[in-house]
């Protein structure tokens, strides 16, 4: 018998949202063991956790979620109860240039931790209780919405993503993680497995790889080099401080209905270019540049291929079983990531050296 009152894997614990909801568990649920499992690929990175690996009620265990037998091995020997599944491959331009290795994290890899689950959870007379598979999925998986002039809360169209509109991914990135989706609503079904699926919007905050729009472009400002602003930068994303995020996913670990799917979301929808023109200023001034200094970067470049227009999701689902709702503005949590990566420019030295940077100067050449 283990000594923790639950013992949780959290997948993907090494990667930017994971850290966050590991730092989070092992801080808020001293009874909890929280065990870390990750591949530990480009994006996976232990010094995100820097400040919780030496708690009692940590662990961290490298694997592949796509290797069965040793997720089996794991779930066993750690007498795991509940997992909460983040573990991805997750750059829509990566997906672009590497379909197979999605197909094969993305959807294999879910599929081999569901099926290691349902072994070891399923008792004798087929019931799982005390159990629960989380699946953490993004908006992406809705596909596109339209740019019109609407009325209410939503300035860049009157359409939101709900829990039910139907799926319709355009990126090999988004494809695998609907799929996904799909195999974990079909254990659910199939099988009885216990799960809950939230699909969230685009996230920042501090720990992001330095390949995401926001944590590119802060590090490119310092540097001097160019802002390759896809298209006219016209595409909107909703944006949810990372922390944000993580809150919601406890308090749906521990409170969402069965079987039930959760859109989280910030209600806070922005064009890109308007981004981009925020974070030159934000980042000028806190490095005392002159205002405007750094406009000249921004570079209109090629657009992505298949680049979904907009996302916009509704979260009052959320909101309303479980009170749930942001805690930060999008200029104040923007402002908090600047310092963040201002202040902890080793870590991205550490993140962006020798694999990564040659992947990023075969996609964009020296700019
Ligand atoms: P990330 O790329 O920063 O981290 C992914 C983590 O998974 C890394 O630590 C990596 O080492 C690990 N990993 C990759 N392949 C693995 C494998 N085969 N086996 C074990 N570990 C493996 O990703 P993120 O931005 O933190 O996203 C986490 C999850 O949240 C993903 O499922 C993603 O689809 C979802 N999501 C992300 C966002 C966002 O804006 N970043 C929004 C909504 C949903
Ligand atoms: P990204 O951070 O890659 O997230 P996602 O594609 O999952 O939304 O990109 C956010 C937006 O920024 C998206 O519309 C693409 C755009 N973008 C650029 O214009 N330039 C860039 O270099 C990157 C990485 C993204």
């Amino acid at each position: 018998m283990s000594d923790f009152k639950r013992n949780i894997l959290v997948t993907g614990g090494a990667g930017f949202i994971g850290s966050h909801v590991v730092r989070l568990m092992v801080k808020k649920y001293h009874d909890y063991r929280i065990v870390n499992l990750d591949k530990l690929t480009y994006a996976g990175n232990l010094a995100n956790l820097d400040d919780v690996a030496q708690s009692p009620n940590y662990c961290f265990v490298k694997a592949d979620i796509a290797d069965f037998e040793k997720v089996s091995s794991i779930i066993s020997e750690y007498q795991i109860d509940g997992i909460i599944h983040l573990a991805a491959e997750s750059h829509v331009d990566r997906s672009i240039k590497d379909p197979f290795t999605f197909a094969r994290t993305n959807v294999m890899g879910t599929l081999s931790l569901l099926e290691a689950a349902r072994r070891h959870w399923q008792s004798g007379d087929g019931d799982f209780a005390g159990k629960l598979f989380y699946h953490v999925s993004t908006d992406e998986v809705y596909g596109a919405l339209e740019l019109d002039s609407p009325e209410g809360e939503a300035p860049y169209g009157s359409e939101l993503f709900l829990e039910t509109t139907r799926y319709n991914p355009h990126s090999p990135y988004s494809a695998s993680k609907a799929s996904s989706d799909h195999f974990v609503r079909a254990y659910h079904d199939t099988y009885g497995l216990p799960v809950v699926i939230s699909n969230c919007s685009n996230n920042y905050g501090p720990n992001q790889f330095p390949e995401k729009l926001i944590p590119l472009f802060i590090n490119n400002i310092c540097h001097n080099r160019p802002l390759p602003v896809y298209g006219r930068g016209e595409n909107v994303r909703d944006w949810l401080y990372v922390e944000d995020h993580a809150e919601a996913i406890d308090l749906l670990f521990h409170n969402g209905r069965i079987g039930e799917t959760y859109n989280i979301g910030g209600f806070n929808e922005w064009k890109n270019i308007d981004i981009v023109r925020l974070l030159v200023k934000i980042v000028d001034r806190l490095l005392g540049r002159s205002e405007g200094q750094s406009d000249s970067l921004i570079t209109y470049v090629t657009d992505r291929a298949g680049h979904d227009l907009r996302y916009a999701i509704d979260s009052s689902k959320l909101a309303g079983e479980l009170g749930w709702k942001p805690s930060l503005q999008f200029e104040e949590g923007l402002e908090r990531t600047v310092r963040w990566y201002l202040d902890n420019r080793k870590w991205t030295e550490g993140v962006t050296s020798g694999d990564y940077l040659r992947y990023y100067q075969e996609m964009y050449g020296n700019r």
